[in-house]
């Protein structure tokens, strides 16, 4: 029997194990298991595969480890599959469909190809000399402090790595995180992972004054907020601007958080990822800039979002060299370090845009503006075939509310749990239009808060756009 005792790890076989009535227990559990499982498989099956079939079955040595348990379904996975089967005009994941910024994509070509055939090499494990300094003389400028490229930035694979340094670098058992809902989905499963305890905190919608509804209707409790800070509090992570909602959280909404933050000694994780993304007259305020904030705070940025390449999975965290210490140390032990000609190509990118920071030719403004129309002509089409969506101030996705269009799907045939998944997967097989169920942005205490709407990306051609508004009309017009 290839097994060991539970107690001192010896082999069953070795005479030094001493612990007889486990391996007799053990032993006879095992043996149970074998004929049962003898029986159940056909004749032909030798001894020996019997007996390693049996090993296998007997505990739990593959299972997934307990960290991990519960995250096993990811909404992305299952759309994108459901995307292959269905063939809909995809409004789902948050992607442009339009080519990135020439310069951008002319660096990667020129890192590639280029002379210095060291820029297909390993690079800094931080993050790519070029890069780092880029980004320290970018936030340095709009943070109004200046940023040490050495210590205090750090290059990970996407945002996505950046907010999985920071969160397992400064979390641990018995620590509570507070996240505001809905939430960009692997914030839960990384606090767990990490082993801390998530504490959840859904925005209302608190509609104010007459027209249509906007993401700064959905407000945040402070009350409720100031409640669950405590001594265990480790963290909170928000999101401006925000996904899915759109919200650009207000000077007055980020200064309840900070002082929160300081009164608890609480570090903020700010994931700002669509920064640049933000209607006039709305403005992007960063965490970091509030007073007494940027010793407590890290922040994260995307290449993906910022320069429409979310393919190459280029992101980075800044803040304070104490603190950064922590997420550099997860970063090196995990990925090490990212791409070379990549990181090379996003630093071009940054230089020539903060080449030309007050032209409004400048790629961190003219997106924005290249979205706004965007953002409008969604808003108008979904309006019209009756749905009620929240207009966002950032970021390039929408909600809406789409029960008013209830009577014309029939769910009774989908399977999932929770109504937005099945309104979701009945559109994409039924009026090929794809969007993104909300509910997977919220725990599942707090899932059915959000089962009415749906998540539609509108960093989209136009023509794209001008397909669904066709698509939603011809079936708003059926039968
Ligand atoms: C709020 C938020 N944070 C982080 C990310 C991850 O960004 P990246 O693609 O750079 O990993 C995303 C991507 O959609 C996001 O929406």
């Amino acid at each position: 029997m290839a097994a060991a005792c539970l107690i001192c790890t010896l082999n069953f076989q070795s005479l030094q194990c001493c612990h007889l009535l486990l391996r007799i227990t053990i032993m006879f559990v095992a043996r149970q298991g074998l004929q049962a499982l003898s029986k159940a498989l056909p004749s032909t099956t030798s001894y020996l595969q019997k007996r390693s079939l049996a090993a296998m079955s007997v505990g739990n040595k593959f299972d997934l480890p307990d960290r991990y348990r519960g995250s096993e379904k990811s909404v992305w996975v299952e759309y994108i599959q459901l995307a292959q089967e269905t063939q809909p005009l995809n409004l789902g994941q948050g992607f442009p469909d339009f080519a990135a910024p020439d310069h951008v994509t002319k660096s990667l070509a020129e890192a590639c190809t280029g002379e210095n055939v060291l820029l297909n090499q390993y690079t800094r494990g931080f993050g790519h000399l070029r890069l780092v300094k880029a980004l320290s003389q970018l936030y340095s400028k709009v943070i109004g402090r200046s940023i040490d490229p050495a210590t205090e930035v750090l290059v990970t694979a996407g945002a996505y790595e950046a907010l999985f340094a920071t969160i397992m670098g400064h979390t641990g058992p018995g620590d509570e995180v507070i996240i505001i809902e809905p939430f960009f989905d692997c914030y839960e499963p990384m606090v767990r992972s990490a082993g801390g305890t998530p504490k959840f905190i859904p925005l209302k919608l608190v509609k104010s004054g007459p027209g249509p509804i906007s993401s700064g209707d959905w407000k945040l409790d402070v009350n409720q907020l100031s409640s669950m800070f405590n001594s265990k509090t480790k963290s909170i992570i928000v999101n401006t601007p925000h996904n899915p909602i759109g919200k650009v959280f207000t000077q007055e909404e980020l200064t309840v958080i900070a002082d929160l933050c300081k009164k608890w000694n609480v570090l903020c994780i700010s994931d700002e990822v669509y920064e640049w993304m933000v209607y006039k007259p709305f403005k992007h305020i960063r965490m970091a800039t509030l007073p007494g904030m940027w010793e407590r705070t890290i922040t994260i940025g995307s290449a993906g979002k910022t320069f429409s390449v979310t393919g190459w999975k280029t992101g980075w965290a800044y803040g304070p060299a104490e603190l950064m210490k922590n997420p550099m140390t997860v970063h090196q032990n995990c990925v090490y370090t990212c791409t070379t000609p990549v990181q090379e190509a996003v630093a071009r990118g940054f230089e020539f845009e903060m080449s030309r920071m007050d032209s409004p030719e400048c790629y961190f403004y003219s997106l924005a503006e290249e979205l706004l129309p965007k953002r409008d002509f969604m808003a108008k089409f979904l309006s019209e075939v009756g749905m009620v969506p929240t207009v966002p101030e950032g970021g390039y996705f929408m909600i809406a509310d789409w029960t008013p269009l209830a009577n014309k799907v029939d769910l009774s045939q989908e399977k999932d749990k929770y109504r937005d998944y099945k309104f979701t997967k009945w559109m994409s097989k039924n009026v090929k239009l794809q969007g993104i169920p909300p509910s997977a942005f919220y725990s599942e205490p707090n899932k059915h808060l959000i089962e009415d709407y749906v998540r539609y990306c509108f960093i989209k051609k136009d023509e794209n756009l001008q397909k669904a508004a066709e698509i939603l009309q011809k079936w708003k017009g059926s039968k």
